[in-house]
């Protein structure tokens, strides 16, 4: 009898002393901070260390997808027909792109590396080859055809244009149209123009973008690889588009601790001229790993009247073309190039009218970014965008004949990156035992529950015998 209730209240007093140990857990958050002192450890850009090697050089493949528009009317359109184009594509370019000639610098808060892209072509995941043929805008020649309208020696270029046949459309192997090609008309004019090589992406191959400074996370973990200058720019809004690092640092109390639903995303992005921000859309899943995906909200390709912020896109000043494009000639040495979302996806209607064969859709077409909320680091991303052609009738060059004026798609590209299946084994095991580590407080708690609802019903076995005595004896006595 006394062995019983002796284990009854030993049972009692664990219950209690679980419940206060548990909740001293949870206000004391020890967990948080031993899971937050946990992945401080392992995020910091050090000599020797994995996340070192992992941001010198990234192991998830990341893929460059171009795809053309193939022009089927050029004859129509030169009469003031609506173009029509086929979609031709992908070819695929595996992209190298290791960080190079790193140098840490002040202690080691900071390191400086150049980050080299060389692309390597991809038959498999391709459709079609290099020297697939493709008909679209002759940009050299529209360039050159808006440089003179106004100029001096525009009847010499238009007489140079008509002796080479040179006109607004024209075919072009692929391969050179990316890459670049020796252009006829450019050589003529040799003297006017720094370079008379053209291509989308001339000069492009095994070429850095300048110098990056990045934070090794040193002073403060959340700036872990965030960009700190670039070009010799102060970048603090800029983040690299390419791994784990596009974050802006929440305080670090909160849950989560590198990201949360309401962080506002910057994406950097040296060809389009700008940076672009991401908002929190759903939850997603990639090999496993749990993820939030950001996309960029319409209101940031909005025109005006719905979001009077993106006035600093409209150049020259007050020069708006609508919703989702961008006018970037001025970085395109004046080349008429406007980018938008692929087919035109997120702009005006218009766009999508002016042009047989565009078909705009979200899942394809939109840019997307998968972060695992915990590290903070990349999951999947695919930046998707189109180049296209500003095209009008120009006063001088009968070339341009009774063509209508319209933004004329030439390319989109689908750059994209999966995290590989070995990082992604990695992070589930990280992820599972922050869940473990977060949730010790409540397991605790949960037992000292259970012990407490043990000590009832054992309390009132115990009680129930002695009470029905109690409650017997009156009626004997009487
Ligand atoms: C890292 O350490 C290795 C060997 O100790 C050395 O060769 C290399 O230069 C170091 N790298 C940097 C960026 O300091
Ligand atoms: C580097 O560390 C040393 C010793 O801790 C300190 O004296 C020095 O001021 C630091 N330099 C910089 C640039 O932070
Ligand atoms: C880029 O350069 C690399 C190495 O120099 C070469 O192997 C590759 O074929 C080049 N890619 C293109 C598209 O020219
Ligand atoms: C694009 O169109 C041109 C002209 O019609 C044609 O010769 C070429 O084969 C087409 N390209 C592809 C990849 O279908
Ligand atoms: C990003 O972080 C910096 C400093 O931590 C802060 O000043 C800035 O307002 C943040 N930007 C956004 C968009 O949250
Ligand atoms: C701006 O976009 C909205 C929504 O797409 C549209 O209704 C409106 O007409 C546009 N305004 C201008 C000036 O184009
Ligand atoms: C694009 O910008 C350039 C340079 O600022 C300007 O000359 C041109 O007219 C603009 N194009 C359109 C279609 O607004
Ligand atoms: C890239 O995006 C295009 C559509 O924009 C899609 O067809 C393609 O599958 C994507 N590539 C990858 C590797 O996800």
């Amino acid at each position: 009898m006394w062995l019983r209730s002796c284990c009854v209240y030993s049972t009692g007093l664990v219950c209690i002393l679980l419940l206060i140990a548990g909740i001293a857990m949870v206000l004391s958050q020890v967990f948080l901070k031993l899971l937050n002192n946990r992945i401080k450890e392992q995020i910091i850009l050090e000599n020797g260390t994995e996340a070192f090697s992992v941001w010198q050089n990234p192991p998830p493949p990341v893929y460059m997808q171009f795809y053309f528009f193939n022009l089927t009317n050029p004859a129509e359109v030169l009469n003031g027909d609506k173009p029509s184009v086929v979609e031709i594509g992908p070819y695929t370019y595996r992209e190298y792109r290791p960080k190079e000639d790193v140098k840490f610098m002040d202690n080691g808060t900071r390191v400086e590396a150049v980050n080299p892209k060389t692309y390597v072509f991809e038959p498999d995941m391709s459709r079609g080859s290099e020297d697939d043929l493709v008909r679209t805008v002759n940009i050299p020649a529209v360039t050159v055809m808006e440089k003179f309208k106004d100029s001096l020696f525009r009847r010499f270029v238009f007489d140079l244009m008509m002796s080479s046949g040179e006109g607004v459309f024209q075919t072009f192997r692929v391969g050179a149209l990316l890459w670049g090609y020796e252009d006829p008309l450019l050589k003529e004019l040799k003297e006017f123009v720094p370079d008379y090589h053209f291509g989308l992406f001339y000069k492009k191959n095994g070429t850095d973008d300048s110098d990056y400074v990045f934070f090794t996370g040193r002073q403060n973990y959340q700036d872990f690889a965030r960009i700190n200058q670039w070009n010799g720019q102060s970048a603090l809004k800029w983040w690299s588009s390419d791994e784990c690092n596009m974050i802006n640092g929440t305080d670090g109390a909160s849950f989560h601790p590198i990201i949360t639903k309401t962080e506002k995303l910057y994406i950097f992005s040296s060809d389009l001229c700008r940076s672009l921000y991401a908002l929190y859309e759903s939850d997603v899943s990639v090999h496993g790993v749990p993820g939030f995906r950001f996309v960029p909200p319409s209101e940031v390709f909005a025109n005006l009247t719905v979001n009077p912020d993106n006035a600093g896109f409209c150049v020259p000043e007050g020069n708006c073309l609508g919703s989702g494009l961008l006018n970037v000639s001025v970085c395109k040495e004046g080349a008429p190039i406007i980018m938008s979302s692929p087919h035109f996806y997120q702009a005006d209607d218009k766009f999508v009218q002016d042009v047989f064969g565009m078909n705009p859709k979200k899942e394809e077409h939109e840019t997307v970014v998968d972060i695992n909320p915990l590290t903070g680091l990349l999951l999947r991303g695919a930046k998707r965008v189109q180049v296209n052609v500003f095209l009008h009738q120009i006063p001088g060059f009968s070339q341009t004949g009774k063509i209508r004026t319209l933004v004329f798609p030439v390319m989109y590209l689908n750059e994209s990156v999966v995290i590989d299946e070995e990082s992604a084994k990695k992070l589930r095991a990280v992820v599972t035992e922050a869940n473990v580590i977060l949730n010790v407080p409540f397991i605790v708690i949960s037992v000292g529950v259970l012990l407490g609802v043990i000590f009832i019903v054992l309390m009132c076995r115990q009680k129930l015998p002695q009470s029905s005595a109690a409650e017997r004896q009156p009626l004997l006595s009487s």
